[in-house]
């Protein structure tokens, strides 16, 4: 999107060019840094090494991974447990959140998708976010240098 500073003639803009040139400014930082995405995915547990292993193929940098619990459509699913049965809201998932340059996006939610894939139910989901910002701590490097 331009910025409004572009689309408003030098007389109208006159008294208020400061505070205009501001936001544009800070609208011409925010361009830099959006160029990353987060992708959430929520996998089974037991796929986690293998999609641990198929991302660092293609190329990903970094992941968190965090045990979590949650429920999809089948909410209310029953499982048996020594002879009773008991009501399941929440099942064992693992999160991942992978922070990435936006070219890689494709190629991230299709290795995700594929390798998380057994055809059954509560094989997950894949959330996608932009970044705003990130920093390497060690170097003080940003944006997509600091992935
Ligand atoms: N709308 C949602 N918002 C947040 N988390 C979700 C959502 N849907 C699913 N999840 C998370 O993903 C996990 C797996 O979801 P799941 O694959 O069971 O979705 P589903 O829509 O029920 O699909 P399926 O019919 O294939 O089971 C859930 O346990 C939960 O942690
Ligand atoms: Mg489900």
């Amino acid at each position: 999107m331009p910025c409004v500073n572009d689309q408003v003639p030098d007389t109208i803009t006159a008294g208020w060019n400061f505070n205009l040139n501001q936001a544009c400014q800070q609208q011409g930082d925010m361009k830099e840094t959006q160029h990353m995405k987060l992708v959430i995915a929520i996998i089974k547990p037991f796929k986690l090494d293998d999609v641990r292993e198929a991302l660092s193929e293609i190329g990903v940098q970094g992941i968190t991974a965090t045990e979590v619990k949650g429920f999809g459509r089948q909410k209310g699913h029953t499982e048996l447990y020594r002879g009773a049965e008991y009501v399941v809201d929440f099942l064992p998932k693992v999160k991942l959140e992978i922070a990435i340059d936006d070219t890689m996006l494709d190629r991230v939610t299709e290795t995700i998708s594929k390798t998380a894939l057994t055809g059954k139910i509560g094989d997950g989901k894949i959330f996608v976010l932009n970044i705003e910002q990130a920093i390497r701590i060690r170097t003080g490097e940003s944006g997509t240098d600091a992935l």
